[in-house]
């Protein structure tokens, strides 16, 4: 049986890394288009885990559908693990309350180097966490974690993906995740790693559990 799952996020950059990943296993993804007058929850959870657990389940309420949610963020040790669950608002203190999401990205990543300017290389380290769930209206059916070690540059580099991709160097690849293709950020990426993960236990699940 085809499988649905509504992804509970209005980024374009996390939907097509998503839908690149279960649509090869075969998963259909639909976006939130269809639903344009839902209003987004708040995210106000502790951990990234608590913040998928509740949009998931708030969008398989308001959709009727299985609803995959992702929370994700980046993670500096040397910033006592901030920006964490905030790294998408970071610099929203400095942004117009509707300063659009590339206006933000400029903005939180101008403000993680300038909160890093002090630190040497070896200090950088970071890693970008992703917590996804699966809710069947208030139900968690799933949930899955993936991780990947990096560290912060000292200038952006790189034209792909969103967010601080510029920023993160992955020494192993030699490169930012802004300067991968899709398919190798993929490969090693937090969420990546997680969707495919996810994707396993989906398929696990017995026949007829789909009900959309
Ligand atoms: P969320 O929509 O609350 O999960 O926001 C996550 C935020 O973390 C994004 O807006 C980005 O700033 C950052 N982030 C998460 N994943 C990535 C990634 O793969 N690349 C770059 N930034 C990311």
């Amino acid at each position: 049986m085809s499988r649905t799952v509504v992804l509970a996020t209005r980024n374009p950059g996390k939907i097509r890394e998503i839908a690149a990943v279960l649509g090869a296993l075969g998963i259909s993804v639909i976006g939130l288009d269809d639903w344009p007058d839902v209003p987004e929850p708040a995210e106000n959870g502790a951990t990234f885990g608590e913040n998928a657990r509740h949009k998931a389940r708030y969008y398989a309420n308001a959709t009727g559908l299985w609803c995959l949610a992702d929370d994700s963020g980046l993670v500096v040790d040397a910033l006592d693990g901030a920006p964490g669950v905030f790294s998408a608002r970071y610099a929203s203190d400095r942004c117009e309350p509707a300063a659009n999401r590339e206006i933000l990205d400029k903005a939180n990543n101008a403000k993680l180097l300038e909160a890093l300017a002090d630190i040497p290389e070896e200090k950088r380290i970071a890693r970008f966490v992703c917590h996804l769930a699966l809710a069947d209206g208030d139900k968690i059916l799933l949930e899955a974690k993936g991780a990947i070690e990096g560290q912060i540059g000292f200038e952006e580099m790189g034209a792909n993906g969103f967010g601080y991709d510029p920023l993160f160097f992955v020494p192993e690849k030699g490169c930012t995740t802004a300067q991968m293709s899709p398919e190798t950020k993929n490969d090693i990426s937090h969420r990546g790693k997680a969707v495919r993960q996810l994707a396993e236990q989906l398929g696990k699940m017995p026949p007829g559990t789909q009900t959309n």
